[in-house]
């Protein structure tokens, strides 16, 4: 293997347009932290760099949602972000943003080099454009009925039910998100970066990684197979780094064009005078840690970027995760079925390493994972508390109770002890091995096995029965069990943060020098003979089953019990019922009404025409969501006035328990106009 002088470790930017869940964090931030902290035990020279992703449509969607400017959005996320990553020990040598002027310049920078060199192809091409808000759309602000599946609210770029990657050109019946309106095809220029050029180039450059994990290879061999094709470097967003050409007014680069270079602009401002180093001497390794949904843009179209600028060495490592599903369902923002991490921050403040430890035995190393509480709660109560915890407080009650906390200074080191003392380090050797080679859930497992190895040194030995009878024995014992703590302590470093900082406290653990596991032949001592070590305190506290219980309530948010069941009403007669003339049909337009919070104006096709309907449900939808859903109404209401607005019907809804709104919508898909009864 290739000896590098120094390790470049970036972690994919997040989006600033939302809090982080744990899915964030097992795809990337805790592998590549885990990583960075074992290296900087080894004393490797390693920066590892990060920062919030502010541009692109995910940020200007945020904030017409929230209603606040995207500027607004990416302040408060960014601060949110950094300071989650903070309390979870996350520990970026910095953690950056793209909105920073030096990223813009520096984004600005490499694409004023392609432009120069002639590296990019300048292009026409007809897009859609909303008239209503003079602005081209971007694909996401497209809805239309999916081509493959039939859903009528899939977006330009992608059907969220069926997962198919689309163009907008491809959406039967485009509509505006924006507006709602049809919109019209104008022409506008973009640049181009041909990736079809590097074809040859980024074929060997993968051919030349068979190490990378299987799931990655997949997907770029899958890419490559399908041919590349020259792709947009710039879109016409009001949002982002300005495109840095005269004749280029109102457009800006995109965003997965400007990200990436991200972490050289974090670099450049951690390391103003030094960061070339980090990014163009071959003797750095880089590594790329992300999901991976990011894969193709780390393996194929950032490397290309650095191909073609020519300054720059290429990712010699992406070790992109799979996704960690929860409950068996997948994470969804918009459902809210995640675990937001600065949520459980908040109701676990004391907890932070629970989480690390069950995330990395949970990564999705080489398959997609699954998240419970019910997991969770159990690898802290047996492995946790029952293992690590209950190891290090019986050697430590121990010592204290004979020892007056003192490391014992007549030893005599038999077969038994010695074995012990090597297994644990064998297993440090093989947690770091594991690290090196990016098997984070096995390096774990080789930590808490040092705990195993010292409950059964001690079961073995019996400090507690020798006491009596065997001096000598109970002192070795004890010093053994002491080192092996130690070691534990040690070894924990890049997982468990807060936890090494208590057994540095309990243990008063001397400075030691980590390389020693690997360096020297002889059996550790990290804890001299006399030391003196502190109190010892609980480590891991069991969870009890209430506090799992509201964990899984608040994941399935039905505070349930505080709107009782309205009693159900009196018998009528069937003849009553047949009066009311309940119909399909289908909303083709939907708008908030001016000055009402609660009202929304819908359009709904009945089958013959359109007729407007006033909804009270503009609390819980957002006009855009409903365009094209099929929905059940009352089609024969007395009409009447709301709002000044005729209302020519109502709309049948479900309202839970909590009082949210449900639309009532046919299964399957009768024509509008389809009689309900
Ligand atoms: N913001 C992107 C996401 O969350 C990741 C960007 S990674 C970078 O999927 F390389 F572009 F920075
Ligand atoms: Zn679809």
């Amino acid at each position: 293997m290739k000896e590098f002088k120094r390790i470049t470790v970036t972690a994919a930017l997040p989006y600033a347009n939302g809090p982080l869940h744990i899915g964030h964090l097992s795809g990337a931030y805790l592998p590549a932290d885990i990583y960075v902290k074992y290296q900087r035990l080894r004393k490797r020279d390693i920066i590892f760099v990060c920062g919030s992703d502010e541009h692109g449509v995910a940020i200007t969607i945020r904030a017409m949602k929230e209603n606040l400017s995207p500027q607004q959005i990416v302040d408060k996320y960014h601060h949110l972000l950094k300071d989650t990553f903070q309390k979870m020990h996350i520990d970026f040598d910095i953690y950056y943003r793209t909105s920073s002027l030096l990223h813009h310049q520096t984004a600005q920078e490499f694409f004023k080099k392609f432009y120069d060199n002639h590296q990019l192809i300048e292009k026409e091409t007809y897009q859609y454009f909303d008239t209503e808000k003079q602005i081209f759309l971007a694909d996401r602000y497209i809805n239309g009925t999916c081509p493959k599946c039939g859903y009528e609210n899939a977006y330009g770029d992608q059907c969220e039910k069926c997962g198919t990657s689309l163009s907008p050109d491809e959406l039967i019946r485009p509509k505006s998100a924006l507006s709602n309106s049809v919109p019209i095809k104008l022409p506008t220029k973009h640049w181009y970066l041909p990736l079809n050029e590097y074809q040859a180039k980024i074929t060997q450059y993968i051919d030349s990684h068979p190490e990378w994990k299987n799931n990655v290879l997949g997907q770029c061999r899958s890419w490559l197979n399908d041919g590349l094709q020259p792709r947009a470097i710039t879109r016409d967003l009001d949002w982002g780094i300005p495109v840095p050409l005269k004749d280029a007014t109102g457009k800006v680069l995109y965003v997965w064009f400007d990200a990436p270079i991200g972490y050289i602009s974090a670099t450049k401002a951690l390391l103003p005078n030094d960061w070339q180093k980090y990014w163009q001497d071959p003797e750095t390794k880089l590594i790329h840690f992300i999901g991976k949904d990011n894969i193709v843009f780390h393996c194929i179209i950032f490397p290309i970027m650095l191909m073609a600028h020519g300054d720059f060495i290429l990712p010699d490592q992406v070790p992109a995760n799979e996704f960690l599903n929860l409950e068996g369902n997948k994470i969804s923002t918009s459902r809210n079925w995640a675990v937001w991490v600065h949520e459980y921050i908040h109701d676990f403040p004391d907890k932070i390493d629970v989480l690390r430890y069950v995330l990395t035995a949970t990564l999705p190393e080489n398959k997609d994972n699954d998240f419970t509480w019910k997991e969770f709660q159990q690898r802290n109560d047996s492995e946790l508390a029952d293992i690590y915890g209950n190891f290090v407080h019986r050697v430590t009650t121990l010592l204290h109770k004979y020892y007056d906390g003192h490391i014992p200074d007549n030893i005599d080191l038999q077969v038994i002890d010695i074995q012990a003392l090597e297994d644990c380090k064998k297993a440090v050797q093989a947690m770091g091995n594991n690290i090196e080679n990016f098997r984070f859930r096995d390096a774990l497992a080789e930590m808490l096995k040092i705990a195993r190895i010292g409950n059964k040194y001690l079961m073995d030995k019996e400090p507690w029965k020798t006491f009596k009878t065997n001096e000598l024995q109970t002192q070795t014992t004890l010093y053994v069990a002491a080192q092996i703590t130690a070691c534990l302590a040690l070894a924990s470093q890049p997982f468990l943060p807060e936890t090494y900082l208590k057994l540095k406290q309990i243990l008063n653990l001397p400075d030691y020098d980590f390389q020693n596991f690997w360096s020297s032949n002889n059996t550790f001592e990290i804890l001299p003979s006399h030391h003196q070590i502190d109190k010892p305190f609980i480590l891991f506290e069991k969870i009890p089953d209430e506090i799992i219980e509201q964990q899984i309530q608040k994941l399935q948010q039905t505070p349930k019990s505080h709107v009782m069941l309205k009693p159900f009403k009196n018998n009528i007669a069937y003849e009553d019922f047949d009066k009311v003339d309940l119909r399909v049909g289908t909303i083709t337009y939907a708008v908030k009404v001016p000055k009402a919070d609660k009202l929304l104006q819908l359009t709904i096709h009945d089958g013959i025409k359109e007729r407007t309907i006033v909804s009270g449900i503009a609390e819980h939808f957002q006009p855009e969501e409903l365009l094209q859903k099929k929905v059940v109404f009352v089609a024969n209401l007395e009409p009447r006035k709301l709002r000044g607005i005729l209302s020519e019907g109502m709309l049948l809804t479900a309202e839970d328990s909590d009082g949210k709104l449900h639309l009532i919508s046919p299964f399957g898909e009768p024509n509008n106009g389809s009689i309900v009864k």
